[in-house]
C-alpha cells in the first residue's frame, strides 16, 4: 500500500467511476489505437502506469516484454485492470498510490505510462516529477492525455464555463488543463509533444508524446 487511507477510493462512487471507465474505453482505444500502439511499442521491461485505472493500455503491450506495475487510488479500478492482465497473459503488480507520491526508489522503472491522468491528479507537475524520479536514465514517459482547446477558441469558452460541472461528474477531471506547459517544466533530455485531435464531444483536443529522461 503505496497511499494514504484517506486517499484510497472504494466506495460506490469509486465503484460506478470504474464501470464507466471500462465502458468507454473501447471506443477510446478505437479511436486511438495507431497512437496508442506506436507509444507502447517504446516501452519494455519494467513499466510503471501511474493512474492505470481498468488497465486500458493492457491491449497495447507485448506480455513477452513487459512487467506491468499498476497503480492507481481507485480500488475497484485496479480489480479490474488486474482481472484484465491475468487475461491478457501479463506478468503484474498492483499498488494503490497517489501519482504525486509514488512508493518507489529512484531509477526503478524503464519506462512510466501516463493516459488520462494528469487530467485528473491534483498536482500534475508533482505527479510528473515523480514519473521522472522513478524512471531510470534514458527512461521513458508515454502520454496521451485530453487538453485544454487553443484559447480564444468557442470550444475553449465552453470548457471554461462547464470545468467546474464535469469535474463534479467524473471525479476531478479537469477540461481547461494546458497539460504541456507541465512536461516542459519536468527536466527531461528529449520531450516529443504531438497536438492532435479526436472526434469527442469537450475533450476532443489531445496531446501525445513521449519524454525521455
Ligand atoms: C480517466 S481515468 C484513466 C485511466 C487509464 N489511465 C486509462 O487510460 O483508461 C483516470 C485514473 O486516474 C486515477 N487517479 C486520479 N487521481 C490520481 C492520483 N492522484 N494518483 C493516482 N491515480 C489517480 C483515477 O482513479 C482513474 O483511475
Amino acid at each position: 500500500m503505496g497511499v494514504e487511507a484517506n486517499a484510497l477510493k472504494r466506495g460506490w462512487k469509486a465503484w460506478l467511476h470504474a464501470w464507466l471507465l471500462e465502458k468507454l474505453v473501447e471506443h477510446y482505444n478505437q479511436l486511438t489505437r495507431t497512437r496508442k500502439q506506436a507509444l507502447m511499442n517504446l516501452v519494455s521491461d519494467r513499466v510503471l502506469e501511474i493512474g492505470a485505472g481498468c488497465g486500458a493500455n493492457l491491449d497495447f503491450l507485448d506480455p513477452r516484454q513487459v512487467l506491468w506495475v499498476a497503480t492507481d487510488i481507485n480500488a475497484h479500478a485496479l480489480r479490474r485492470a488486474r482481472q484484465r492482465a491475468l487475461r491478457a497473459g501479463l506478468r503484474a503488480q498492483f499498488c494503490y498510490a497517489l501519482s504525486e507520491c509514488l512508493p518507489f526508489p529512484e531509477a526503478a522503472f524503464d519506462a512510466v505510462i501516463c493516459t488520462l491522468v494528469l487530467c485528473s491528479v491534483r498536482d500534475p507537475l508533482r505527479a510528473l516529477r515523480e514519473a521522472w524520479r522513478v524512471l531510470k536514465p534514458n527512461g521513458r514517459l508515454v502520454f496521451v492525455e485530453h487538453v485544454a482547446a487553443a484559447s480564444g477558441t468557442r470550444l475553449r469558452a465552453w470548457q471554461e464555463r462547464l470545468a467546474p460541472l464535469w469535474a463534479g461528474f467524473t471525479d476531478g477531471c479537469r477540461l481547461n488543463q494546458e497539460t504541456w506547459h507541465w512536461l516542459e517544466r519536468v527536466d527531461f533530455q528529449e520531450l516529443r509533444i504531438e497536438h492532435f485531435s479526436l472526434p469527442l464531444p469537450l475533450v476532443g483536443p489531445h496531446i501525445a508524446g513521449y519524454g525521455i529522461k
